[in-house]
């Protein structure tokens, strides 16, 4: 008992202790229980696709982390980060690519079941359920026969201004977990498109690249590739290499001359869905590759 309350008072008044863990918490919940830490994986998803989308997962951690420490590390002195989010504060760029680590998990699912039918279009690799449940993201077969893991990024061709983000898991995957409220909080979105229009948004129009969802992927793919994968120096391809003067004047219609002429296309695997046999739904639409996306 004599050695018991001053111990006590002790742990109350410490202005750096969490009192309800440092003592008998009387009942009263921690403040985070019922935290979920990992993302949601539905029992419909077999155990080579938990496997692969595990990774995947993880691959879009590894990534978004990377991309968030790369900015509190450097700033806008990281040509990098100029290239993407020009002269924008850096805040809310970190605090999107929290949201993919950090956020809470309990409210975005992944399944391998088909519940719109989408899957069964020819190319659709997954979708997110839009308005039939916007915290659901449907991975389809295709997901798992051709999507790669971050251990190769810039290898087979790849470069971050020539391929296509989604041709990587994790990068698919960020793209996808913005499209849900817990992560994207309707808030990160579609303003650019294709690589070209990403950096004119970063140049032109910071206020929007901070939060579109594109650029996000980009930058953190490029930061990975130049810091990690192949360090100091990357694989950016033939757009990112033409100086940054060059960039400023190039027209519209020089931009096509920039890009890589080893480009890569869609694979003939993955085609837009025959627009006769499919109807967009409402407030949906879809990307090259043919996957849907709802507003
Ligand atoms: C870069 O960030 C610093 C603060 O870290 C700020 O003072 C400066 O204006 C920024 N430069 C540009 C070009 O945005
Ligand atoms: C939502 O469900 C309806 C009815 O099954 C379907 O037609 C529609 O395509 C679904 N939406 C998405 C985004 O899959
Ligand atoms: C799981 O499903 C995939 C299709 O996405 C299939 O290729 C694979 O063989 C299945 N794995 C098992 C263990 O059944
Ligand atoms: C920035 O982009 C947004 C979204 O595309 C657009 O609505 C807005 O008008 C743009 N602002 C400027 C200054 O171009």
């Amino acid at each position: 008992m004599r050695v018991t309350l001053p111990l006590l008072i002790l742990a109350a008044s410490s202005a750096h202790a969490a009192p309800f863990m440092a003592v008998n918490n009387g009942g009263v919940k921690a403040w985070d229980s019922g935290a979920v830490n990992d993302y949601i994986i539905h029992v419909s998803c077999n155990a080579t696709e938990v496997h692969q989308l595990r990774k995947g997962l993880a691959d879009a951690i590894t990534l978004a982390a990377h991309a968030r420490d790369h900015v509190l590390r450097w700033g806008n002195a990281s040509e990098i980060y100029r290239r993407y989010f020009g002269n924008a504060a850096s805040g809310e760029v970190v605090g999107n690519l929290e949201k993919i680590v950090s956020a809470d998990k309990g409210s975005v699912l992944f399944r391998c079941d088909n519940p719109d039918g989408n899957c069964d279009i020819e190319g659709w690799a997954g979708h997110w359920r839009g308005a039939n449940a916007t915290g659901e993201t449907v991975i389809c077969p295709l997901s798992f026969t051709t999507r790669r893991y971050l251990e190769q990024i810039c290898a087979f061709g790849f470069t971050v201004s020539g391929s296509k983000p989604n041709e990587l898991f994790g990068s698919d995957l960020i793209h996808r977990l913005y499209h849900t409220p817990a992560i994207g909080e309707g808030h990160v979105e579609h303003f650019a498109d294709s690589y070209e229009d990403v950096l004119e948004l970063g140049k032109h129009n910071s206020t929007f690249a901070v939060r579109d969802s594109n650029t996000l992927q980009y930058f953190a793919l490029d930061a990975y590739a130049y810091d990690i994968a192949v360090p100091g120096i990357g694989c950016a391809g033939n757009i990112i290499k033409s100086s940054p003067e060059q960039q400023r004047t190039t027209t519209s219609s020089q931009t096509s001359s920039l890009r890589p002429s080893t480009s890569t296309a869609p694979s003939s695997t993955v085609t837009q869905p025959p627009s006769s046999t499919f109807e967009v739904p409402e407030g949906c639409h879809t990307h090259e590759g043919g996957e849907l996306h709802c507003a």
